[in-house]
């Protein structure tokens, strides 16, 4: 038949019609907002590499959290900065522990808000791989050891949600056994199945002082042009026991993201990372594009592909929008 009987246009005709046939919204409960938290009183210290993101310190998170909370964002994700690196990243499961601490304290004042941690020794290690460095190569197995106390650590000081970031083989079987074994069968895991070794992640390195000292991350992380393997790894990590799997980068990633929707039933979240996130603050800044727009655009985008969370630092921003 065709036209003129069918005009696609009518359903597009003014703003309320077009919301009545949306088919992908964004809402502030979808979102995540990172926090990078380091040892210190009374900070809130712009960071340079990532426009509108900070360090707070323990004492400040709270207010922070409870900011975030009364936005209608369901979720931070945290990121920790230690005084001391070693080599195995001691402090990582410190019980006085920077994110230890910041957990008490986001828990104490808003106790709905959830809590996610990231896990990964990259922010703790004096040489910043995500592991224990044996020669030249960082060891699988002795790894997924430190990462089980930290883990473990992060629940016991009252974290709602675990989410390894490392790339190691069965870190997530030995960490949902841990939970399990002391008595935190309630404790998720969101793990960072498909996590490439992306450039994309530039600006965080700088803001979570984590950049490799030498070599880089991809004995670990996966490689960009690889889709198969991203399902085996979502596979692995569900049969290991995660509650979520994580596509990460998410706009670069979108076709990932999508082939993980049709394949699997559990949640999929998307990680619509720092050097993302700073290309749209960068293009506004330089005048070439609408901000507001190009950032709901991208969090559109990743939702359409079939994410049910997106984590992002716009998340503040984003909320405020649509409120
Ligand atoms: C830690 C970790 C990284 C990111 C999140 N967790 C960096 C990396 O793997 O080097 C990147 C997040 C971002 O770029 O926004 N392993």
């Amino acid at each position: 038949m065709g036209f003129p009987r069918n005009r696609m246009r009518r359903l597009r005709t003014g703003p309320a019609m077009r919301s009545l046939v949306r088919q992908t919204k964004v809402g502030a409960d979808d979102l995540i907002y990172p926090l990078f938290v380091r040892e210190g009183k009374g900070l809130k210290e712009p960071i340079k590499s990532m426009a509108g993101c900070f360090h707070f310190s323990p004492d400040t998170i709270a207010a922070e959290a409870t900011e975030v909370a009364s936005l209608g964002i369901p979720a931070v994700l945290l990121f920790g900065l230690p005084d001391k690196k070693d080599e195995i990243g001691s402090q990582a499961w410190a019980e006085d522990g920077v994110i230890q601490r910041a957990i008490e304290q986001i828990k104490q004042a808003v106790p709905e808000l959830l809590v996610i941690t990231d896990v990964c020794l990259c922010e703790f290690t004096s040489h910043g791989h995500c592991g224990v460095v044996k020669g030249d190569k960082v060891d699988n197995d002795s790894t997924c050891g430190l990462l089980t106390k930290m883990a473990l650590s992060h629940a016991q000081a009252g974290a709602d949600i675990v989410a390894p970031s490392d790339m190691m083989d069965g870190r997530v079987k030995c960490i949902r056994e841990a939970l399990e074994e002391n008595g935190f069968e309630n404790v998720a895991i969101m793990s960072y199945a498909a996590k490439y070794a992306s450039a994309f992640y530039g600006p965080f390195r700088d803001a979570a002082e984590s950049a490799p000292s030498f070599g880089d991350r991809r004995t670990y992380q996966m490689d960009p042009p690889n889709v198969g393997e991203a399902m085996a790894e979502i596979a692995l990590d569900i049969e290991e026991g995660a509650d979520i799997v994580m596509v990460k980068p998410a706009l670069a990633y979108l076709d990932i993201i999508y082939r993980a929707r049709q394949r699997f039933d559990c949640p999929i979240a998307a990680y619509n990372v720092s050097g993302e996130y700073m290309m749209v603050k960068s293009s506004a800044a330089a005048g070439l594009a609408d901000e507001q727009a190009t950032m709901m655009e991208v969090l559109t985008a990743i939702k359409r592909a079939g994410a049910d969370i997106i984590i992002t630092y716009s998340a503040k921003e984003v909320a405020k929008l649509l409120s």
